[in-house]
């Protein structure tokens, strides 16, 4: 059993989003504020729909914190959806309420309509919709900014930059070292489509206007790193302890995620391997803050055998184009079985940067999992001397 558990649940349009992370330890400082800042970010992003302009999203810390410090309890968490007030007979718990909408019959290709209503046996796909659509990812994002403010008092950051939406792309290699990566999320953080290039932003946010024109939507690619974290995180002794399986779950959970690469990935496939593994370093140095073992590239993307190895953890991932399309693909009446066109309900056009900063989330619960692992224990102090003893260790190994 994980250490670290989480749960979400909650409809699009129903009253709130709920979620609940268990397994935190006490003493950690945790505020809302920590929480809204992350909420924020992934509303955020050119190509977003009507959907964002409604929510303001605030996370709600309703457990699990005292006086702005964990508690060691499950911390769970509470986002109102304001379009709750026009939903309210629409997605009421009360059967005095049914049928006070029509149901959706025409299932989108793409989405979790058909299968969904299949096997949930409902003739309105409004029952699979409301809980498979990406509104479920604010819950995620909330849960995983705990995560992220435990893991910043160890140094370990994490984030994201996007490189790529429709054919336009940010084409440079990912950086093997944490300034470089920590440089180019400052410079995403400031895009509109949160990449580190201007020309690059131009060209995707372009790519996005001519896909609003022609009813189209558009997909891409994402980076998402951790730096600071030490070498040994994760296992290669069982495979659902292996660090880089972990990730790769977490993040194609996403909707709409279909691929993912660890370090360079897919391209290392085609390369001999004289030239894409990491070749091994030993600097001693005065400074604690400097481990011992150093690599100058970054292939591996931070994983050998399931375990961190120190290097920055980098991860790139597919998503797919939004499926919701203003002019709608051939569906088929699940009532009537009539041919007809897919249902059309408000939707983003591109979600690129809104997903990076779900897979920021999902990276980071990921991680605080295998961090209180090896460093586990009940309080903020506890894994404290913990980590710093394992930390002497590696300089003295
Ligand atoms: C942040 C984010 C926002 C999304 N917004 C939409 C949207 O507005 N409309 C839509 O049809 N799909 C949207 N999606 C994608 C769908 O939720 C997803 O394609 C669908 O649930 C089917 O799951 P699958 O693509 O993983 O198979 C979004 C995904 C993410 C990560």
């Amino acid at each position: 059993m994980p250490i670290v558990r989480f749960l979400t649940a909650g409809e699009s349009h129903g009253k709130a989003l709920v979620g609940i992370v268990d397994g935190i330890p006490s003493g950690f400082f945790l505020s809302a504020d920590d929480i809204d800042q992350d909420l924020k970010r992934r509303q955020g992003g050119y190509g977003r729909g009507g959907r964002m302009k409604i929510e303001a999203d605030r996370g709600e810390i309703i457990s699990g914190v005292r006086w702005g410090k964990t508690l060691g309890s499950p911390i769970s968490l509470q986002i109102v959806n304001k379009d709750w007030d026009n939903w309210q007979q629409g997605m009421s718990g009360y059967e005095t309420d049914a049928l006070s909408i029509p149901s959706v019959v025409k299932p989108r290709p793409g989405h979790a309509d058909l299968a969904g209503a299949v096997k949930y046996n409902t003739k309105d796909i409004r029952d699979i919709l409301e809980r498979s659509s990406a509104r479920e990812t604010a819950m995620r994002v909330a849960l995983g900014a705990v995560a992220k403010k435990i893991l910043s008092e160890f140094d370990i950051v994490i984030g994201s930059y996007v490189c790529r939406i429709g054919s336009a792309r940010y084409n440079k290699p990912v950086p093997s070292l944490e300034k470089q990566l920590l440089a180019l999320f400052r410079l995403a953080e400031k895009s509109p489509v949160r990449c580190p290039d201007n020309v690059a932003t131009r060209k995707m946010v372009a790519c996005i206007n001519r896909a609003i024109r022609n009813n189209h939507s558009l997909g891409g690619l994402f980076v998402v790193f951790a730096t600071g974290l030490p070498m040994g995180l994760g296992s290669h002794v069982q495979w659902d302890r292996k660090l880089d399986g972990q990730l790769a779950q977490a993040i194609m959970s996403i909707q709409a995620i279909k691929g993912v690469e660890i370090g360079s990935g897919f391209a290392m496939a085609s390369q001999p391997g004289s030239e894409v593994m990491d070749e091994i370093y030993y600097r001693k140095s005065s400074d604690p803050e400097i481990m011992p073992f150093v690599r100058k590239t970054n292939h591996a993307g931070g994983i050998e055998g399931g375990m961190a190895n120190g290097m920055p953890v980098t991860l790139t991932a597919a998503m797919k184009p939004i499926p919701t399309l203003r002019k709608p693909l051939a569906s088929v009446d699940i009532v009537t079985k009539r041919p007809l066109a897919a249902a059309y309900e408000r939707s983003d056009v591109c979600a690129v940067p809104a997903a990076a900063v779900v897979g920021e989330a999902m990276v980071a619960l990921t991680i605080v999992n295998a961090f209180l692992e090896k460093f586990g224990g009940d309080s903020r102090e506890e894994i404290l001397r913990n980590y710093n003893s394992y930390r002497a260790y590696i300089r003295k190994y």
